[in-house]
């Protein structure tokens, strides 16, 4: 093999990702003068972003003025069963409220309430409504705006390239190595400090929500050039996603849905979400319909439905549901909007208003009249709560000159992340990990491009295009996603998990002996074989983390180990590249939250 050429391009700051986080990130760095590139997979607005469909949450007070800082801050921590970083938490809610009115400043619009402030609505486990939405499109209005105003910054941005390698100077950030997916042309960036901001996982699932974008590469970049991975075991399956058609299963029916009144029913009609009320919630709970219906209409005194208990609990629930026979006719539940025409005139008009998405949605691809006939819903992969391990102020992860923002990034979810509270760390986080990625590009500016890494990361991504044997890599990816599915999800066991790492590894000798007919230019087999070293990584680590926690905590539920365990309580679970090429798990003591803190968190109970 020839030495492959590649294309050089230099900036300050470089961002990985396009997604919300990217481009905020990316705004940032360009309004202080600095050279910003941002390189995505994807055509740009092309984003998970825009699943987060609900709202934003910001504890803005426009519709209960009960809510605050405070409030968010201690519904976070109680959602992530208190293994977030805190002080994440703690700047994502005091700042969450500012990024929303600066993303209305630069154009988006939200709906209003009748004063004419921006409407908020309710979602699981926030104590108030909270979250600030566009209908039932509120990502897309996010990205929109974002992409309206980036666009204006002199940001150069590279569509449809991957990255394959992260360039070290030493111990530190030198750059990126890639390819155009168009052409499969090499290039190189350098730059001192690069932001990834890449979104999730997925795609190492068989249902998700999330495109074929989202294959863990920030996740496994960082982790082979040397950064911490925290909390892998925590994967969101979001509790509504379609069943059916096949062709469909695994798109979001959004949270927003039951915001607004949507009600889970099991093949007897019954609300089974009250038969299991946890005890953490127990004070914040209606027990019974009337009283449900009270709190999304807006009454003070009632308190809210089960169906907007968390996203995990739900999840569970409706699992339970299906198991003991009590589903859908396609292996759900169902999810009932159409009911509210007993409670409210012009009830279909409403559902249209503020769910027309989903209105869309399932009359275009399911055939169903949701403001006449129940949806039928299951759980879907929808978000990883475990990423790179960052600092919690500056979001330098432990490579030095290496940031992370968004839901690559881990920390201020803990073990379960609230609906709406993706949107607001993308802005909160994206804009804190502009501004420090400047910071250090200005205080670093030289590192030096190692050749022999270049050439390395090209002659490697070529070899399945060169190999006349091996196995295709859809093959692969597919048997993954299936294995995962099945032995890593919703429910795990210790046996499982380790039939799952075992399972891995084999497939991790398939994936680097995978083979690929064609040639570089436009070869989406070619594609798929770069992703799959990525997706190895990241499955690996949520199994490993899930045998490492022995416990079931948020969204990491173990059917052996079915209970929170005091000795699983204050730790994180950090993943490793060892120096013999294994992965490391260890546990990580969580810092004691200050003083400050734990007072908030005791005055609300
Ligand atoms: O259900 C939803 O609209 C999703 C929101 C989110 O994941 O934050």
């Amino acid at each position: 093999m020839g030495t492959p050429e590649c294309i050089t391009h230099e900036h300050e700051v470089l961002i990985i990702g396009a997604g919300g986080a990217g481009l905020r990130a990316a705004i940032e760095a360009a309004s202080t003068g600095a050279n910003v590139g941002v390189v995505c997979k994807s055509l740009l607005g092309k984003a998970h972003t825009v699943m987060a469909e609900g709202g934003i949450a910001a504890s803005m007070g426009n519709v209960d003025d009960r809510d605050n800082w405070r409030v968010h801050f201690s519904d976070t921590m109680r959602g992530g069963q208190y293994l977030n970083n805190w002080r994440m938490a703690q700047l994502h809610a005091q700042q969450a409220a500012d990024r929303v009115r600066e993303i209305e400043s630069w154009g988006a619009l939200f709906d209003r309430t009748r004063e004419g402030k921006i409407l908020q609505r309710n979602f699981g486990g926030h104590k108030y409504p909270r979250l600030a939405h566009v209908g039932d499109r509120t990502g897309l209005e996010m990205i929109r705006t974002l992409q309206d105003h980036g666009i204006h910054q002199g940001i150069k941005f590279y569509m449809e390239y991957t990255v394959l390698e992260l360039l070290m100077d030493g111990g530190k950030i030198a750059g990126a190595v890639g390819y155009d997916r168009e052409k499969g042309r090499f290039h190189v960036w350098k730059a001192p400090a690069i932001v990834m901001a890449t979104g999730g996982i997925g795609r190492a699932y068989k249902i998700t929500s999330n495109s074929w974008e989202y294959t863990g590469d920030g996740h496994a970049l960082a982790y082979r050039s040397g950064a911490e991975l925290k909390d892998m075991e925590f994967v969101q399956f979001h509790p509504t996603g379609m069943v059916w058609p096949p062709s469909v299963r695994g798109i979001l029916v959004t949270e927003g849905v039951r915001g607004e009144g949507g009600v889970l029913r099991n093949s007897e009609g019954r609300r089974f979400m009250f038969d299991d009320i946890p005890d953490l919630y127990k004070d914040q709970t209606a027990t019974d319909p009337e009283e449900g219906w009270r709190y999304v209409t807006g009454d003070k005194e009632a308190q809210r439905p089960p169906e907007l208990l968390t996203r995990d609990h739900v999840a569970r629930c409706i699992v339970r549901e299906i198991k003991e026979g009590r589903g859908s006719p396609h292996g759900g539940v169902y999810l009932d909007i159409a009911w509210i025409k007993e409670k409210m005139p012009k009830a279909e008009a409403h559902i249209q208003k503020k769910l027309p998405s989903m209105y869309h949605q399932f009359k275009q691809l399911a055939g169903v009249d949701i403001t006449k006939d129940a949806m039928e819903v299951g759980p879907t992969t929808h978000y990883a709560m475990g990423g790179i391990n960052v600092d919690g102020e500056t979001q330098m992860s432990t490579v030095p000159g290496l940031f992370a923002c968004g839901e690559c990034a881990a920390g201020l979810h803990g073990a379960n992340r609230l609906g709406g509270n993706s949107l607001s760390d993308l802005v909160v986080f994206g804009k804190l990990a502009g501004e420090h990625a400047v910071e250090w590009a200005r205080a670093n500016p030289s590192s030096t491009v190692d050749e022999g890494q270049v050439q390395d990361a090209c002659r490697g991504a070529l070899e399945p295009l060169e190999r006349t044997t091996g196995e295709s890599p859809y093959e692969i990816q597919s048997t993954l996603q299936e294995m995962m599915q099945e032995k890593v999800g919703i429910v795990r066991t210790e046996s499982e998990m380790a039939e799952a790492v075992e399972a891995i590894s084999s497939l991790k000798a398939k994936a680097s002996n995978s083979s690929v007919p064609g040639n570089i230019e436009y070869n989406p087999g070619w594609h798929t074989a770069v992703d799959l070293p990525n997706l190895m990584v990241v499955s690996e680590a949520v199994a490993r983390c899930g045998m490492d926690r022995k416990e079931s905590r948020g969204a990491h539920f173990r059917e052996d180990y079915p209970a929170k365990e005091e000795s699983h309580a204050h730790h994180n679970t950090i993943v490793t590249l060892g120096s013999d090429g294994e992965m490391r798990v260890e546990r990580r003591v969580i810092p004691d939250m200050p003083e400050e803190l734990t007072s908030i968190i005791k005055e609300m109970g």
